[in-house]
């Protein structure tokens, strides 16, 4: 029987990530998360321990930080559990274009996007390699297949993440701990809000979250390397 060690989700307090969360709460998993917002990382905790009868783990970190997500690998290691999952998912889209996007954009994407999942693995992989079955998912893009207008800076951000993810399961099949990496379409969450779309046009955080449980959840003699996952009627 397989442990039901710690779930570790960078940015889950909404979206996909939150989605991640309640996902494997609903199997009882232990979840550790973190975001920015306080509030919104107590009313996690709450429904998860509420709801789901698990330990829930938050806490307040600014991903796009590099002390932070150092901060954010001790605490975990601090918990002393074995770690089963890491999902590196906390992420930014700002949209611009190369030419007059604000200052800084692609320092802070590629902060948040890129730097974040390198150093919070870098940080847990001592004890992720204690694990049995541990597995990693990073949380790519479309955007890391292929380039939009009018996201310049997120694209190169998510390209580098799905080079990360790639490198990452190169590096850590020798050790049997699994990596995904996970490419998803248009997905509705806060990312678009103000959209003048309708919500059926875009997946569901929900599809997301089951197709992680299930790669998961395969013999440990296979792996899902990548996923794809688009919207029925395509891009937006
Ligand atoms: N939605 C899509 O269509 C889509 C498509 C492809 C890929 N993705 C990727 O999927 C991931 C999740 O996106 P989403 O749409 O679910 O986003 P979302 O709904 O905006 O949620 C983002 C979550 O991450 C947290 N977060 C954001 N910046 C953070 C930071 N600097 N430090 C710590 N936590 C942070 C947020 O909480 P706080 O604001 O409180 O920090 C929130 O919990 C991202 O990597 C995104 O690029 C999304």
């Amino acid at each position: 029987m397989r442990e039901n060690g710690l779930v570790v989700i960078s940015g889950a307090t909404k979206g996909i990530g939150r989605a991640i969360a309640e996902k494997f709460a609903s199997q009882n998993y232990p979840i550790a998360v973190c975001a920015r917002n306080e509030n919104d990382l107590e009313e996690v905790k709450s429904l998860i321990v509420n709801k789901y009868k698990v330990k829930c783990f938050t806490k307040k970190i600014d991903m796009s930080v590099k002390s932070e997500v150092l901060e954010f690998g001790k605490a975990i290691e601090e918990l002393n559990m074995p770690v089963s999952v890491l999902v590196n998912n906390a992420g930014v889209f700002m949209p611009g274009k190369i030419i007059d996007e604000p200052e800084g954009a692609l320092e802070t994407q590629i902060d948040t996007n890129l730097y974040s999942a390198y150093y919070l693995t870098r940080s847990l992989l001592p004890l992720i390699l204690k694990s049995d079955n541990a597995h990693i998912f990073n949380v790519c893009s479309i955007a890391s297949l292929m380039a939009y207008p009018n996201s310049s800076s997120y694209s190169i951000s998510k390209f580098a993440m799905l080079g990360f993810s790639k490198s990452l399961r190169e590096e850590l099949k020798q050790f049997k701990v699994k990596v995904t990496s996970l490419m998803p379409g248009a997905t509705y969450t806060s990312s678009w809000a103000g959209v003048d779309l309708p919500e059926d046009r875009f997946m569901k955080a929900d599809d997301v979250a089951d197709i992680i449980w299930a790669s998961y959840n395969l013999s440990p003699q296979a792996v899902v390397e990548e996923i794809v996952l688009r919207p029925i009627e395509g891009d937006l």
